[in-house]
């Protein structure tokens, strides 16, 4: 029997999300990103479409790398303007029966304690439908947000954050028994205060004395994401991640990198199945492969050049604005992201403008859905990859393309699914019950 495909959609709460200037494309809606409605059906798209989840992307600051200034970025409305990612997940929660959500929190602009009851208050919203994507962070512009003059030092943003993950996975797994909650009206007692724990942490970054707010959610602790590509953030992944979001541009990269977490996922005392690894692209499909050779050209006609280069400016910490088109920039350091800092002198400025414009890097599969399938269905046999991470060009139109041509594609092949299968988002992934493995780091906080 072939593995299931998994798929996620690609999205952040603004316009065009990774697609630089994709906004100004006649059919593209995701202008209407302000209102309830377009979540709603888009999360109705998806679902119709049996996707595993949507992954909202978040960043907390501007890009303003790229000569130095917020212009460029505001000018192509390159995440910027950006609503929180948190606000919409109710409402979509409520339009729809199976879809999970994954939802960006930085670590270093959410304080844990607050975070870690609003990630309850949706887990139990969504009956276990949530997933946290963990990030560290990557603009200095969210660091100036909350007042410091620029952001820690990349590889001390991972310690931070394994002291957050402690410390939330403490309130989650730890400061309410299964059974604290009676709820007995004759007694008059609603819960038992004996089976409510006062959690003490005392880490490098961060103590806490307290009780978590919230009774126990379905699934506690949120099924976990993250994305780092660093040494630092692929070991943290293979620790903490049930999910990892991979950005590799060919299926030998991606084999390599699929290899490297899960060896690192048994040496941390898991299984190599614990992670279900998501490959970052982009679909565009039509009828035939020239139609959709010729609608990724389409589309490309609408990409902002300058648009791209402040974001990719914004995620490798380098100003682009200071090199000739014609350009590398190589062998440079920062402390933004250091997976695309690494693959920043792989392209001329120029290519990176052009390229950037549709999926911002993500691999791009395009053509019939025969031939979007057999590329799928190879970087999941090759890459020893579970599923995509599908970022949009023409939103609602690619999520669309999608569920009507290439699911029924994987579905004939017998590499997708038929129906949802009951439960949580843990419990659909895993298929092993709503709450974290035992071998996972956080079980070690359970108590009664
Ligand atoms: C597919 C993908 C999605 C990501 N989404 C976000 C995001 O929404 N917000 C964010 O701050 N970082 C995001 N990142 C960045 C990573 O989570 C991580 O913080 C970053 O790769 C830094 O780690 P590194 O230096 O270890 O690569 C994303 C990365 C990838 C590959």
């Amino acid at each position: 029997m072939p593995r299931e495909i998994l798929l996620n959609a690609f999205n952040m709460n603004c316009v065009a999300h990774q697609s630089s200037g994709l906004w100004r494309h006649p059919r593209d809606q995701s202008r209407e990103y302000t209102s309830l409605k377009h979540w709603q059906d888009l999360a109705q798209t998806l679902e119709r479409g049996l996707f595993d989840g949507l992954f909202l992307a978040d960043v907390s600051g501007v890009y303003d790398v790229y000569d130095g200034s917020p212009e460029a970025a505001i000018r192509a409305g390159m995440q910027i303007p950006t609503n929180d990612p948190f606000s919409i997940v109710p409402v979509m929660a409520a339009s729809t029966e199976h879809l999970a959500f994954g939802i960006t929190g930085s670590i270093p602009y959410e304080p844990p304690y607050a975070f870690a009851r609003r990630m309850s208050t949706l887990d139990h919203l969504t009956v276990g439908r949530v997933a946290w994507n963990v990030v560290t962070g990557y603009l200095d512009s969210a660091a100036k947000g909350v007042g410091k003059l620029q952001q820690t030092e990349h590889d001390t943003r991972y310690d931070i954050a394994a002291d957050y993950m402690e410390l939330v996975y403490k309130l989650w797994e730890g400061s309410w028994e299964d059974d604290a909650v009676i709820y007995d009206r004759i007694s008059g007692v609603f819960a038992e205060p004996d089976k409510v724990h006062e959690i003490v942490h005392e880490g490098k970054y961060f103590n806490l004395r307290a009780i978590h707010l919230c009774e126990p959610s379905v699934q506690r602790t949120p099924v976990i994401f993250q994305a780092g590509g660093s040494v630092k953030g692929q070991a943290f992944a293979a620790r903490h991640a049930e999910c990892v979001f991979i950005g590799a541009g060919n299926i030998a990269a991606a084999k390599k990198t699929v290899k490297s977490l899960r060896e690192q996922a048994v040496a941390a005392g898991r299984q190599k199945d614990d992670l279900k690894i998501f490959a970052l692209t982009c679909i565009v499909v039509d009828e035939t492969d020239l139609n959709a050779k010729k609608k990724l050209e389409e589309y490309t006609s609408y990409g902002l050049s300058e648009g791209s280069l402040a974001l990719m400016s914004g995620w490798t910490g380098i100003d682009l604005s200071k090199f000739g088109l014609d350009e590398r920039a190589e062998n440079l350091s920062s402390q933004a992201l250091q997976s695309a800092l690494k693959s920043l002198g792989s392209r001329t400025v120029r290519d990176w403008a052009d390229f950037l414009a549709v999926g911002g890097g993500a691999t791009i599969i395009s053509g019939s859905p025969i031939t979007v399938v057999d590329q799928m269905a190879q970087w999941l046999e090759e890459a020893d990859i579970d599923g995509f991470n599908v970022a949009y060009t023409v939103l609602p139109e690619c999520f669309e393309n999608i569920v009507e041509m290439v699911v029924p594609e994987m579905q004939a092949r017998g590499l997708y699914k038929t129906e949802y299968a009951e439960g949580s988002m843990r419990q659909k992934l895993f298929g092993r019950g709503d709450r974290l493995n035992a071998d996972h780091p956080a079980a070690a906080f359970r108590r009664g």
